[in-house]
């Protein structure tokens, strides 16, 4: 770029310009008085170089104006780039052996330099509320820095992914209507519409789809989607889709594409993608999104307890049919935990549900140790050690990350834990935490792994307690899996059932990554008369199909082919790829975990015409 008000970046800076004069801009990252010498770091977004003052100092007149070159202050610099004293040479800085001898200054920032909310050097010391309130200080962290600009290459990628496969960038829009994914939506009032709002899309789903009856062929979008939903460690309420729809695509078509997709992501060209179907992920891993760097695999070993006196189990398995147990094998090869160790994982897990049986055993060679031995007849322990063997042939197929340790996992001395409860959903999901806890405690997951996994076979529709009804696992446009088509046009809302409905599955898939979800799709329903069924058996009166859907439905009986796509979560992405667990380490401007922005306020209470003009009141106020 020419005619700035610099000659170089920082980064731009070596030892092959010695001898040249320079002019450089940035921030005083550090400032050293050492009697005679003043040394000066100047940081900019590229890196950072030492200012020697020393030349400066002779004259009196600047004393003045140095005074302003505090930590934060902004200048420009002119001067001569000089070899460092031999002893002064700093190997762990890139410009290490060189300085600027500085001729010239001039503070940019001026006189006013306020005093420093923080000093952002000891960021991970700093309370996040702060950093927040004063996001543009934080974001100078050279740590934040390097993640934006790791977002920003990630992007670039992604872009040149598609445009290289005929994808056609086309942007929807952000005031529209209820778009359903499962959350609330944010809503806008209209000055010109007084009873009527927009809804911010929670994604572009039906918008996507209208481009393939369009006849677009191939879709994509790197767009902003909004969810009024309970924010967790890795939700936004505002976040980034890379978005992508196709025609006449099959599940198999876009998990190649997935695949590919994700290997120039993370610029790795061997990341595999193995198949797991979400009864198998349920099944083994006690969750849809495993994190599959390691083994540890929930066993279930319910068989094993029915016939059993043993005490701990024996009243819960005789209570209720629903009861299960599942046991964690975790060999001393992987972890070697000490008895303590062990009685405080079952302490944890006994926090998480008052009426859980956990309980833990050693295994000494192919043996069972401890005083609950005694109730396991040689037979009874030599089963469990086959369903522990099972287990863990069965779950190689999934295990790709590289330095995952899965092999070790069966074998040697070691401890099962065990968790028991009235319910198999319970006890799954405990199994989940107790597996998570454990890979925790014995950090056996690779911090630098990327373990992939593309998991299927959802079922189509889950009960919703709350309202008695049924709804989406994914959302209402899901293509159900083609044998279930015909029963699903025969059935009848007015008779649908929890159970008569559990059984049917979806053309539904996930990308799952370190026990994150990255993305969600699915093969499309493009026919109308089944998109109307769908919306039925979900409860929707027709007048309500019709209002909210009727456009919708409308163009899928004017000619829509068959397609399919998925939803990238970009944030989630860049998370992974920078090493961070903090969602909003990666977002430039991020809300709180209560949707609030501390840096401007936001959301802010409206007052008087701004409020009027739209035809609304605050329910404490009387509507004029
Ligand atoms: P889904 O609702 O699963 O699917 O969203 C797609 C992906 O977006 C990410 N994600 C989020 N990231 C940050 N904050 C959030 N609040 C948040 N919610 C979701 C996740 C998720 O996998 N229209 C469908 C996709 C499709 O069928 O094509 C959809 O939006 O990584």
């Amino acid at each position: 770029m020419k005619y700035m008000l610099r000659t170089h970046r920082l980064s731009d800076l070596s030892r092959k310009l010695v001898g040249e004069r320079v002019v450089l801009c940035g921030w005083i990252h550090r400032r050293r008085d050492l009697g005679g010498l003043l040394l000066m770091d100047l940081r900019d977004h590229y890196g950072l170089v030492q200012l020697n003052f020393a030349q400066l100092l002779e004259d009196d007149k600047n004393t003045d104006m140095l005074a302003y070159c505090t930590r934060e202050a902004v200048v420009r610099v002119w001067g001569e780039v000089i070899l460092r004293p031999e002893e002064a040479v700093l190997s762990s800085m890139v410009t290490g052996e060189i300085e600027l001898q500085v001729a010239k200054f001039e503070v940019l920032s001026g006189k006013s330099q306020g005093v420093l909310p923080f000093l952002f050097d000891a960021q991970a010391d700093t309370k996040e509320e702060l950093r927040l309130r004063y996001r543009y200080l934080d974001l100078r962290h050279q740590r934040l820095q390097k993640i934006f600009r790791q977002r920003s290459d990630a992007a670039a990628r992604i872009r040149r992914f598609f445009e290289e496969r005929d994808f056609l960038e086309v942007e929807t829009p952000i005031l529209y209507k209820s778009t359903p994914e499962g959350a609330r939506d944010y809503l806008i009032p209209s000055r010109m519409h007084r009873n009527a709002m927009y809804a911010l899309p929670q994604s572009p789903q039906t918008l996507k789809q209208l481009l393939m009856c369009a006849g677009f062929d191939r879709y994509y979008q790197i767009t902003k989607s909004f969810r009024d939903e309970d924010l967790r460690a890795d939700r936004q309420p505002e976040f980034t889709q890379v978005d992508m729809e196709a025609s006449f695509v099959t599940e198999e078509s876009i998990a190649h594409f997935a695949l590919e997709f994700c290997q120039t992501f993370w610029q790795e060209p061997s990341l595999t993608m193995p198949q797991l179907s979400y009864r198998d992920a349920i099944r083994y891993f006690g969750s849809d999104k495993p994190d599959l760097r390691y083994g540890l695999p929930l066993l279930d070993v319910t068989s094993l307890f029915q016939g059993l006196a043993f005490p701990l189990t024996k009243s819960l398995l005789a209570q209720s049919q629903q009861a299960s147990v599942v046991a964690i094998f975790v060999s001393d090869r992987v972890f070697s935990f000490s008895r303590k160790v062990a009685d405080q994982v079952v302490s944890y897990v006994e926090t998480l549900s008052a009426d859980a049986r956990v309980f833990h055993m050693k295994r000494v060679g192919h043996t069972l140790g401890g005083s609950l031995a005694k109730w396991f007849s040689e037979g009874e322990q030599t089963k469990l050690l086959d369903i522990t063997k099972y287990g863990y042939e069965k779950i190689q197929l999934w295990l790709t990350c590289n330095n995952n340790k899965p092999q070790f996992d069966q074998e040697g001395d070691g401890f099962w834990f065990f968790v028991g409860t009235s319910s198999q959903a319970e006890t799954t999901r405990l199994g989940d935490l107790l597996r998570r806890h454990l890979a925790d405690i014995s950090k056996v997951a690779d911090p630098q792994g990327v373990a992939l996994a593309w998991v299927n076979q959802f079922p189509l529709f889950e009960w919703d307690q709350t309202n008695n009804k049924l709804s989406s696992v994914h959302h209402p446009f899901t293509m159900p899996s083609l044998e279930d088509v015909q029963t699903i046009l025969n059935l009848d809302p007015t008779t649908v059932t929890p159970e008569s409905c559990s059984h049917f599955t979806s053309q539904c898939f996930d990308v799952v990554c370190n026990g994150h979800e990255l993305s969600s799709g699915s093969i499309r329903i493009h026919r109308s008369d089944l998109q109307k069924k769908i919306f039925s058996l979900l409860g929707l009166s027709p007048e309500e199909t019709e209002k909210k859907f009727g456009f919708f439905l409308e163009a899928l009986s004017y000619g829509a082919p068959p397609h399919g796509g998925m939803a990238f979560g970009f944030d989630r992405m860049v998370m992974l790829l920078c090493g961070t667990q903090n969602l909003r380490d990666v977002v430039a401007f991020p809300k709180t975990t209560s949707g609030a922005c501390l840096m401007s306020g936001a959301p802010q209470r409206i007052e008087g015409s701004e409020l009027t003009d739209y035809g609304l009141a605050w329910l404490d106020q009387e509507v004029k």
